[in-house]
C-alpha cells in the first residue's frame, strides 16, 4: 500500500506521507502542507481531524470497539476495580498487586484537604452548580502546591500532583455536593477503599451513619470504569491543549471539567433524565418529542443520543444499560423513567430519521438512570462523569508532555472586513 498521498494544486504535485497506526488506520500527515503550497486545511469541530498520535485508547466507531491499553471495555468494567484503571490508563499496564497497593496508598494519604478550602467553599451561593465548584476547587489547588505549577521540575513532583489529584477529587466531589444541600462535610476515611469512602463522604450525615452496600460500591466502579477515557473528545482535546502551553495539571484538568460540563457532551447525563422527566410530566407523549427532535426547527435534540465517533452503537451503552437493569432490580428500585427510556430508545432505534443518520443511545442515556437510582441528584450526574473521565485526562496529560507536543494552536480562514478607513465614532454619522 503507498505510503503518500498527492495533492495537485495549481499545477505542482506535492506527496503528503500516510501514517498508519498500530490498528492500521490511516491518516495523512500535513504537517508541510502549508510551508509546501501555502495551505493550511479546514475542518470546523475537528470532525475529521487526527490532533496526535496516542498509545493510550483506540476506538472504532463503525464497529463499536474500544480498548484501554489494548484491553476491551467489556472486560474492565467486568474485572478491573477503578483504581487499577485508572492505574492502566496512567502508567500503561495493569498493576501488580504490590503496585495496586502502593499506588492506593499514595492516592490515600492524599484524600484530606486543607481546612482553607472550606473557607472558599463557604463563599459559593447554596445552589451554585457543583461543577462550577469542583472547576474552581481543582484550580486552587495551585495555591495550596505552588510547586506543582512547574510541571518541568520533575517527575516525581508531577506523580505527587497526581496522587494528590486523584486523593482529593473525590473529597471535592463530595463536599460541593454537600454544599448544595446545604449539610455538614464529611471527612474522607481512610480505612475504606476509594469509591466505598467517596459514597460515605457523599451519604453520611451526622444524624445517620453510611453503612456500606457492595451492589452501590460495585455499580460505582463499572460506572466510573466506563467513562475512565475516551481518546480524543472535546474535554481531553481541552485538557491536552491547556497543557500544551505548560500549564500545569490542575488548571489543564480544570479546563476539561468546563469542557464537559455542556450538554452536548457530558452535561447531557442530566439533561437526559430532566428530558424524560419532562416527557413523563407533559404525559408520556414520546411521538410528540420524537417529532420535535426531528424537525429541524425545533432546538430540541433527543439527549443522550447522537455521537461524534460512534455511528453503530456506543459498547459503554450496552453495557450500562445491562447493569441499569441489574441495579435498579437488586436495590428494589422501580423507576418509571427506565420504562420511558426503553420505550423511546426503542422507537427511536426504528425511526428512519435516526437510522440514516446513524443515531444511537449513548454512553449518558442510562447512566443517570443509575446514578438517581444509587442516590445521586441530576446535578452531580456530570459531577460523576468527571469523576470518572479524571483518569483519562491525567493519561493523557502525561502523554501529550512526554511526547513533548508543541503548543496547541489552529489555524483558520479570515472571512471579515478587509482593511477599513478609521473613522473617529465622534464625527463618524451613519448614512440615513
Ligand atoms: N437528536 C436529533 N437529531 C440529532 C441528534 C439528536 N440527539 N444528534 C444529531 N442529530 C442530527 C443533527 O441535527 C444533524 O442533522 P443534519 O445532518 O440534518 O444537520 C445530524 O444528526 C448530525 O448531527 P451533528 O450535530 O452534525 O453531529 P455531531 O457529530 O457534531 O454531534 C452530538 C454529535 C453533539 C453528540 C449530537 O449527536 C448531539 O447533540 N446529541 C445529543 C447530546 C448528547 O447526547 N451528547 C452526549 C454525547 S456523548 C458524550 O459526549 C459523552
Amino acid at each position: 500500500m503507498s505510503d503518500s498521498a498527492s495533492l495537485n494544486f495549481e499545477g505542482k504535485e506535492i506527496k503528503l506521507p500516510i501514517i498508519t497506526g498500530s490498528e492500521n488506520e490511516k491518516a495523512i500527515d500535513i504537517s508541510k502542507l502549508r510551508s509546501e503550497t501555502g495551505l493550511v486545511t479546514l475542518d470546523k469541530g475537528f470532525k475529521n481531524t487526527g490532533s496526535t498520535t496516542s498509545n493510550i485508547t483506540y476506538l472504532d466507531g463503525e464497529k463499536g470497539i474500544l480498548r484501554h491499553r489494548g484491553y476491551s471495555i467489556e472486560e474492565l468494567a467486568s474485572k478491573s476495580t477503578f483504581t487499577e484503571v485508572c492505574y492502566l490508563l496512567i502508567y500503561g499496564n495493569l498493576p501488580t498487586k504490590s503496585e495496586l497497593d502502593s499506588f492506593e496508598h499514595r492516592i490515600r494519604i492524599h484524600t484530606l484537604v486543607h481546612e482553607d478550602f472550606k473557607i472558599i467553599l463557604e463563599g459559593y451561593p447554596s445552589k451554585a452548580h457543583p461543577m462550577g465548584i469542583l472547576s474552581s476547587l481543582i484550580t486552587s489547588l495551585t495555591a495550596f502546591y505552588p510547586e506543582s505549577l512547574d510541571p518541568n521540575r520533575s517527575k516525581d513532583l508531577v506523580d505527587l500532583s497526581i496522587a494528590r489529584i486523584l486523593g482529593k477529587f473525590p473529597t471535592f466531589a463530595a463536599w460541593s455536593y454537600k454544599k448544595r444541600n446545604g449539610h455538614p462535610i464529611i471527612y474522607p476515611d481512610n480505612s475504606l477503599d476509594y469509591c466505598t469512602n467517596f459514597l460515605k463522604m457523599m451519604f453520611e450525615l451526622p444524624s445517620e451513619s453510611y453503612k456500606p452496600n457492595p451492589v452501590i460500591t460495585d455499580a460505582l466502579n463499572k460506572l466510573l470504569i466506563l467513562h475512565a477515557d475516551h481518546e480524543q473528545n472535546c474535554s481531553t482535546s481541552t485538557v491536552r491543549v491547556v497543557g500544551s502551553a505548560q500549564s500545569s495539571i490542575y488548571p489543564s484538568i480544570s479546563a476539561g471539567i468546563n469542557a464537559l460540563w455542556g450538554p452536548l457532551h457530558g452535561g447531557a447525563n442530566q439533561a437526559v433524565i430532566e428530558m424524560l422527566d419532562q416527557i413523563i410530566n407533559d404525559g408520556n407523549d414520546i411521538d410528540k418529542y420524537i417529532k420535535k427532535a426531528k424537525d429541524k426547527n425545533d432546538p430540541f435534540r433527543l439527549m443522550g443520543f447522537g455521537h461524534r465517533v460512534y455511528k453503530n452503537f456506543d459498547p459503554r451503552a450496552k453495557i450500562i444499560k445491562k447493569a441499569a437493569d441489574n441495579v435498579l432490580e437488586k436495590l428494589g428500585v422501580n423507576d418509571p423513567v427506565l420504562d420511558l427510556a426503553k420505550k423511546l430508545e426503542k422507537i427511536a432505534l426504528e425511526d428512519q430519521y435516526f437510522v440514516d443518520k446513524k443515531l444511537y443511545p449513548n454512553v449518558d442515556f442510562y447512566s443517570g438512570i443509575i446514578y438517581r437510582a444509587l442516590g445521586f441528584p441530576p446535578e452531580m450526574f456530570t459531577v460523576m462523569f468527571a469523576f470518572g473521565r479524571l483518569p483519562g485526562w491525567i493519561a493523557q496529560w502525561k502523554e501529550m508532555r512526554e511526547n513533548k507536543e508543541p503548543l496547541g494552536r489552529p489555524r483558520q480562514i479570515y472571512t471579515g472586513e478587509q482593511t477599513r478607513e478609521y473613522k473617529d465614532c465622534l464625527l463618524y454619522t451613519s448614512p440615513s
